[in-house]
């Protein structure tokens, strides 16, 4: 009766009650139907109610559908459906398909008193509550599964963990959260409640919890030592879905038919990006294009941060440092130069604005203090003048945030773009970078005089004082909210209880930030529309704004794809933004860890554009840490230098090496360009990811499931970094399996084994071609997109073990949302011939120029076969096969290619 006796303590030991340990009744399954693809029954509280954590729900209601033959649905909800649910219009759930029971590769097994239940892949168990019984309370979900001893567990992000999950004392929460330094062990500013467990030889598979309150899941074992991950949730509903596998790439392919395919971004997105917090004016912005230019460094898009609005009011510009005739001739200068420009916008706006501010207010669309019957908030009094509105310190000072929930937001939100982002009067920017979007709230809970708070931290800050253009930069021209709410019966509509403590839940997720409403939204507002609880949807605020934002640069440019890159996100945010990692800091650890960030979002969460502040955001980069992260950084799908006000500069032309190595990595980035264009659209077509974590391709070899520090890009690529300071050589791990250095051609038999790789010049990053895989290549890299895309193609061929090689390519018109034509072809190498077969619908003439066929020699002997594999080793030069052919009219083109 350990339980018991820790209840004595409550509040203090709350946080690391599991409930295993509180000893509730569990539930008691009734009334069991079952059909050739769904079971369901009734569920009813078995015992005394235990009411830890708010009260315990009498009657449950359990649904299990076998949805396909890969995914079957579990969901445990109150019978009158008045707890909380994530809206369909956040998150709309995907189509049940042809699953049937008989088919399906999951089994559902379950037990009636207590009720617990197992899902069976086979005769394998992965998912077993009865490890705990249930507890179903109005503020507490609780649920334990077993797992198998030393599982490999990954996901449940945000988080800059390992990306193999510990396995004892480990806490994942789950409260979206501004996380400047973006510690490990913290709630960091995205929800993603997926774990993937990969089993080895046996599979792999998914677990995904479709809840956005706040969690703590805990891994850990008991004290007899046995295995268990456990859900500690704030509220909602139980909402698994198992996915099958059983390879990782087919759960993620799994996934994506869940959160949604992932947007396809445009050609030019995944160009080089240059940006920084502090760049003082329009004169600076424009040096720093220019100095791009002058060290023959390509910059594809320019970016600015907060510092060209007006005193960090969003839609504004600062009328003396960023004013409007100049801001459209730098946009100008770029779009004439084929380069592209972004700008952030933040959701908060100042209340001292006239503009947005007051026009939002006009029209109700800013989130608005509960008050009247509806308002539960114990401590919090809103200061006279500020009752309308919900208010939060920012940038800007004393802020309001837009209601994402109010129907009318969506409007008011497109026409402050259409405004302020015309094209022809106003800021006419290529992509959207959204910030501060948890939300981020400086002022900690209660937050009661914000005004006071903005003054005594200064917020706004003082601008920058205003300089004359510093020097002429040759080229450029020469100037430089709810209506209030009814709560009638709120049964069927999966709202949220009432009565419950919106602000101060007795349980206490582990919160990086503390209370749940600090330095953030209050989690008693009641927002607009349907009126769901911010206690509830807090984890949904910056997806909500990501879609909203996407849909406002849609409307301004209806026929293009739109960027938006956001801070944060809820699963599924990939089906429309990307993501980049936050505020890192310039360290070597943070530089290791954003492999591992990068590779989860990318692979296991499907949001494949992602990357980290490149040369690190916090504190002073070095010459050798930002050397190395401008080489690891082209390997991120977005690719972008971003730091922190007040930190020293690090544009790439600020160091000699930084600058080579800078230039060495854009040139292998964009020669290999239409390859991460091709596998990245596969991956918004299919789901099957594109960057992947060393497990994905070799399942099945344990030393690879924790390696965190090497990744392929797309199948034939593996990249291998020094992450090191000071060091010049990295152990690499090669799987049993055959690699081609991407430098010489020459093969590295892999064993599984790590091996040294020397010589490691800071402008340098180890890559190797991946046997089997046929890479299609740009001839050479170019100053910008545009320009490479005129470009003609060469295939590396690099055999695999059994001397055969695949691969693809995909050529569109890179921006448009619609497309009319559009390349689609599949190499195939195979006994000597390269056949190449497909759609070839497209304007132009695409030029196949070259052909190299790695490990040449010895494929002319005809020694082949993976036996025989070692014969592939490489010993003379590699031999070129020149071949010269348009690919604009015939279906097929096959060419000798060894002999
Ligand atoms: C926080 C963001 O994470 C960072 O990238 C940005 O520079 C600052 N906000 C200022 O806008």
């Amino acid at each position: 009766m350990l339980g018991s006796l820790l209840l004595l303590v409550p509040l203090v030991g709350a946080a690391i009650i599991g409930p295993r340990d509180v000893q509730c009744p569990g539930y008691r399954a009734s009334n069991v139907k079952e059909s050739e693809n769904s079971l369901t029954a009734d569920l009813s509280l078995a015992g005394k109610a235990c009411n830890t954590y708010g009260s315990d729900l009498q009657n449950l209601k359990l649904l299990v559908e076998y949805q396909t033959d890969e995914r079957l649905h579990v969901m445990i909800h109150d019978k009158d459906e008045e707890v909380y649910q994530v809206p369909e219009s956040v998150f709309p759930r995907p189509e049940n398909k042809d699953g049937a029971k008989k088919s399906s590769a999951l089994k559902f097994e379950y037990k009636k008193n207590p009720f617990s239940f197992k899902i069976k892949r086979g005769d394998e168990v992965l998912f077993d509550t009865s490890a705990s019984d249930l507890i179903f309370q109005s503020q507490y979900l609780g649920l334990r599964t077993w797992l198998p001893e030393d599982p490999y567990l990954y996901g449940m992000g945000e988080h800059t963990d390992p990306m193999r999950l510990e396995t004892e004392n480990y806490t994942r929460t789950t409260w979206n959260r501004d996380s400047y330094g973006i510690p490990s062990h913290s709630n960091l500013y995205g929800d993603h409640p997926v774990y993937y467990d990969h089993r080895g030889e046996s599979g792999t598979h998914a677990v995904f919890l479709l809840n956005s309150n706040g969690m703590d899941v805990k891994i850990n074992k008991t004290d007899d030592g046995k295995q268990y991950l456990e859900y500690n949730i704030l509220g909602g509903v139980f909402d698994f879905y198992f996915l099958a596998g059983p390879t990782p790439k087919e759960v993620s392919a799994q996934y994506a038919e869940i959160v949604g395919l992932p947007a396809m971004m445009s050609y030019w997105t995944f160009g080089f990006h240059q940006c920084r917090y502090g760049y003082q004016d329009v004169f600076n912005v424009a040096e720093v294009v220019y100095n791009y230019s002058q060290a023959n460094i390509p910059l594809e898009t320019m970016w600015t941060d907060i510092d060209y609005m007006d005193r960090r009011k969003i839609f504004t510009l600062d009328p003396k440092r960023f004013p409007l005739d100049k801001m459209r001739q730098l946009v100008d200068y770029l779009h004439d130069h084929d380069q592209k420009y972004i700008v952030m916008v933040d959701p908060a706006l100042s209340v001292s604005d006239n503009g947005a501010f007051n026009r939002g207010k006009e029209q109700g669309t800013l989130m608005q203090h509960p008050n009247g019957d509806l308002y539960k908030g114990k401590s919090h009094t809103p200061k006279e003048g500020y009752k309308l509105t919900n208010i939060g310190v920012v940038w800007p000072g004393v802020a309001a945030f837009p209601d994402w929930f109010n129907p009318k937001t969506q409007d008011y939100w497109n026409n402050e773009f259409s405004a302020f982002f015309n094209a022809n009067k106003g800021v006419n920017i290529d992509g959207l970078w959204i910030d501060m979007n948890e939300a981020s709230n400086f002022c900690p809970y209660p937050c009661e005089d914000p005004a006071k708070f903005a003054k005594a931290n200064g917020n706004p800050p003082t601008p920058p004082p205003v300089r004359e253009n510093p020097r002429p930069l040759p080229g450029f021209p020469e100037d430089f909210q709810p209506p209030k709410q009814k709560r009638g019966d709120r049964k069927g509509k999966k709202l949220g209880l009432p009565d419950r403590d919106l602000i101060n839940p007795k349980y206490k997720i582990a919160n990086y930030a503390g209370s749940i409403s600090n330095k953030t939204i209050d989690t008693d507002l009641i927002h607009a529309g349907e009126g769901y609880a911010e206690y509830d949807t807090h984890n949904l605020y910056g997806t909500m704004m990501s879609t909203a934002s996407r849909n406002a640069m849609e409307k301004r440019r209806p026929k293009v794809r739109p960027l938006v890159i956001t801070r944060s996100t809820f699963a599924g945010a990939g089906t429309g933004v990307g993501h980049w990692l936050g505020d890192n800091l310039s360290q070597w650890n943070q530089y290791r860890i954003s492999i591992a960030q990068m590779l989860v979002f990318a692979s296991m969460f499907q949001v494949p554009m992602i990357g980290s502040d490149v040369c690190g955001f916090g504190g002073n980069t070095t010459e050798e840490l930002c050397a190395r992260w401008a080489s690891l950084g082209a390997f991120n799908t977005f690719y972008r230098n971003h730091n922190e006000l007040g930190s020293i500069s690090q544009e790439f032309y600020r160091w000699d090496k930084v600058a080579d190595s800078a230039k060495k990595a854009i040139d292998i980035r964009y020669r290999l360009l239409d390859y991460t264009y091709t596998y990245f659209h596969r991956q918004t077509q299919r789901g099957e990811p594109f960057l992947m974590p060393m497990f994905y391709l070799y399942p099945k070899d344990k030393n690879t499931f924790s390696n965190d520090l090497q990744f392929f890009y797309g199948d034939g690529l593996l990249v291998s970094p020094v992450t090191e300071e000071g060091k010049t050589s990295v152990d690499a791990y090669f799987p049993n399996d055959i690699f081609y250095d991407w430098y010489t051609g020459r093969p590295v038999r892999g064993e599984g084994k790590n091996k040294t790789l020397s010589n490691i010049d800071i402008t340098h990053i180890p890559l190797h071609i991946r046997g089997g895989n046929i890479i299609p290549l740009r001839t050479s890299s170019a100053m910008t997109t545009t320009e490479l895309r005129k470009k003609g193609f060469e295939l590396i061929i690099a055999p695999g073990l059994d001397g055969t090689a695949t691969g693809s390519l995909y050529v569109d018109d890179g921006d448009s949302l619609e497309q009319k034509y559009t390349l689609q072809v599949n190499f195939e190498f195979k006994d000597s011939t390269l056949r190449i077969d497909g759609e070839f619908n497209f304007g132009e003439p695409i030029m196949l120029e070259k052909a190299t066929l790695l490990g040449q020699k010895d494929m002319e002997t005809g020694k082949r076969g993976a036996d025989d594999a070692v014969r592939f080793v490489r010993k003379g030069e590699k031999m070129v096969k020149e071949v010269n052919f348009a690919l604009e009219k015939p279906a097929s083109i096959q060419f000798r290619g060894a002999n």
